[in-house]
C-alpha cells in the first residue's frame, strides 16, 4: 500500500505519567484532566489512562473527571477484578481495555493470558458489554491468544508491542514486528479490531503504524517524555518571568 493511500490510525494519548509526576510530590498539579484536553486539542483521537490497583498514578477522581471533560472517546485500562469492573459499571468509559496487573511490576510487562483466564474474562466481557462498553483485551502477538479473543466476543484487541520495542537487534525486531503482523492479519480475519501498544517511541512507531489491519495505537511514556523536554524552555522563562513580576498590593 503507497503511503498516500494508507488509512489514518488512531491515536490514544495515554497521560498516567503526568499523574506520575503530580503524586511523586503530593501535589495537585500537574493534572492529567488538563494534559487530557491539550491532547485533545491537539488531535488526539482517544484518552487511554490506566486505573491501577495500587494508584500509584491515576486516582479514582481522575476517571471520574475525565469521564465528564474528554470529548473523544475515554479508553480505561484496568485489571479483570471485581473490583474494577464495578469502577467501570459506575463510571463507564467508552472503552475498557482489560490488562494483566501485577503490583510490583514496574508497568504493565506482558500480555493478559486469555487462554487461562477464559472463564473470568468471559464473565467480565459479559458485564461490560452489557453496558454497551466496547471490550478491548491486552495480548502478546500470539494465534492462540488471538483466537481465545474471538472466542470471548470482544470488539478489540490490543497488541503488545513491548517485546518489539526493547528488540536490542534489528533481526530481533524484525522477528517480533513479523509476530505483530500475523497476530494483526489473523485478529481482522476473526472480525477483531487491531490495536497495539506499549513501548512505542518516536522512532519505533512508523513500523507498528503501518501493520496492516493497524486502527489504534496507545502511547503514553514516550508522548509525556517529549512533552516534558519540548516544554522545559518555556517553562523556566514562565519562571523567571514569575519571579520578577511585580508584587501585586497585600502580598
Ligand atoms: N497500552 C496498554 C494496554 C498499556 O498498558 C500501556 C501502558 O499503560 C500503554 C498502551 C502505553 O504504554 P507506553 O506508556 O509505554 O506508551
Amino acid at each position: 500500500m503507497s503511503s498516500s493511500l494508507q488509512h489514518r490510525v488512531r491515536l490514544g494519548v495515554n497521560v498516567d505519567h503526568v499523574a506520575t509526576i503530580r503524586q511523586a510530590r503530593g501535589t495537585r498539579y500537574p493534572d492529567p484532566v488538563f494534559a487530557a484536553q491539550l491532547a485533545e486539542q491537539a488531535g488526539a483521537d482517544q484518552i487511554t489512562i490506566h486505573l491501577r490497583e495500587d494508584r500509584r498514578h491515576i486516582q479514582e477522581r481522575d476517571l471520574q473527571v475525565l469521564r465528564k471533560t474528554v470529548q473523544v472517546p475515554l479508553n480505561l485500562e484496568m485489571a479483570a477484578t471485581a473490583a474494577m469492573v464495578e469502577l467501570a459499571l459506575r463510571y463507564l468509559p467508552d472503552i475498557v481495555t482489560l490488562v494483566p496487573e501485577r503490583r510490583e511490576e514496574q508497568t504493565t510487562e506482558g500480555g493478559l493470558d486469555v487462554v487461562a483466564n477464559a472463564a473470568n474474562l468471559a464473565n467480565v466481557v459479559a458485564q461490560l458489554r452489557n453496558k454497551d462498553i466496547v471490550v478491548s483485551l491486552f495480548i502478546d502477538p500470539e494465534a492462540s491468544q488471538v483466537a481465545m479473543a474471538a472466542q470471548l466476543q470482544v470488539h478489540t484487541i490490543e497488541l503488545h508491542t513491548g517485546d518489539y520495542c526493547n528488540a536490542r537487534s534489528q533481526a530481533v525486531q524484525h522477528h517480533h514486528l513479523t509476530q505483530l503482523r500475523l497476530a494483526a492479519l489473523q485478529s481482522h480475519d476473526l472480525g477483531l479490531q487491531v490495536a497495539a501498544g506499549h513501548g512505542l517511541d518516536y522512532r519505533n512507531v512508523g513500523a507498528v503504524a503501518r501493520l496492516p489491519h493497524m486502527a489504534e495505537l496507545n502511547i503514553g511514556h514516550a508522548i509525556v517524555a517529549q512533552a516534558l523536554l519540548v516544554g522545559m524552555e518555556r517553562a523556566v522563562r514562565q519562571m523567571s518571568e514569575a519571579m520578577h513580576k511585580p508584587m501585586e498590593l497585600g502580598h
